[in-house]
């Protein structure tokens, strides 16, 4: 079974990247399921139906979130209507929407994902270590194949977690910071770790922001409007390789993949 995981996806342009470039990584890596984090997919703050819809037709099967998932309005009534979209798990109980999902893949095989949000440097949550017990355990009941998406700064909270839960989840893999890590792996007890998949935005920019909105915003430490930014966008992400009855992972490969719109 291949899963490919792609981090943030930023506004338009990542929305059209993705489209584009799908059907032919669907074929290049004999890809069964595609996750993505859709936090920053509506104007690069948030996500809405129009957005998450898009992003499912253009073949991705579950969206992920994270810090950003209320700031579109209205957003935490329309998630209750998309069951393919979660956001983390240890959010405030309650929060709308849902922090994991299972989904079908075919007759068999089923891939159980789920959302996480780090506490460092970052607003409050309950404890993501948790959260992920919980959680783990529920979807282990129903499937060993699964994904977890950890939404964090740190890097010490991601890799902490992927010592946590190794042997128990295929994947633990970092987003949040939008800059892709290189420290792609398999943990000793099989389950594949990178601190973070990267984005899917445009790539001159700050985080896929206009680099000079950003610039102005930080040397004049007042509010500022941050558009984002245009020209060749990057789809970072990573794809995973794994045993579909243990649920561990064979294989990963991180992929980064320059597209002019
Ligand atoms: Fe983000
Ligand atoms: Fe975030």
């Amino acid at each position: 079974m291949n899963i490919l995981f792609i981090g943030d996806i930023v506004g338009k342009p990542g929305r059209q990247a993705v489209a584009a470039l799908l059907p032919s990584l669907k074929r290049e890596h004999h890809l069964d399921c595609v996750i993505a984090n859709g936090e920053n997919a509506a104007h690069g703050s948030g996500m809405t139906t129009a957005t998450a819809k898009e992003l499912l037709a253009a073949g991705i099967d579950v969206i992920t979130t994270g810090d950003h998932v209320w700031d579109q309005k209205g957003f935490e009534e329309e998630i209750e209507n998309l069951p393919q979209v979660i956001r983390p798990a240890n959010m405030a109980t309650s929060a709308p929407g849902r922090g994991s999902v299972v989904i079908n893949i075919g007759d068999k095989a089923r891939v159980g994902v789920l959302n996480l949000q780090g506490r460092v440097f970052m607003p409050a949550t309950d404890c993501p270590f948790r959260a992920a017990q919980t959680e783990v355990a529920k979807l282990r009941r129903q499937t060993n194949m699964i994904v977890v998406d950890l939404h964090a700064e740190a890097t010490s909270e991601k890799i902490a977690m992927g010592r946590y839960l190794d042997g128990q989840v295929s994947l633990v893999v970092g987003t949040h910071t939008h800059v892709q890590t290189a420290d792609e792996q398999i943990l000793p007890k099989g389950t594949a770790y990178l601190t973070d998949a990267g984005m899917c935005g445009p790539h001159d920019s700050v985080l896929g922001r206009d680099v000079n909105m950003v610039i102005r915003k930080f040397v004049s430490g007042m509010p500022q409007r941050l558009e984002v930014a245009t020209g060749k966008v990057e789809l970072c992400g990573v794809v995973v390789e794994m045993d579909e009855l243990t649920g561990l992972a064979q294989k990963i490969i991180r992929v980064r993949i320059p597209y002019a719109l």
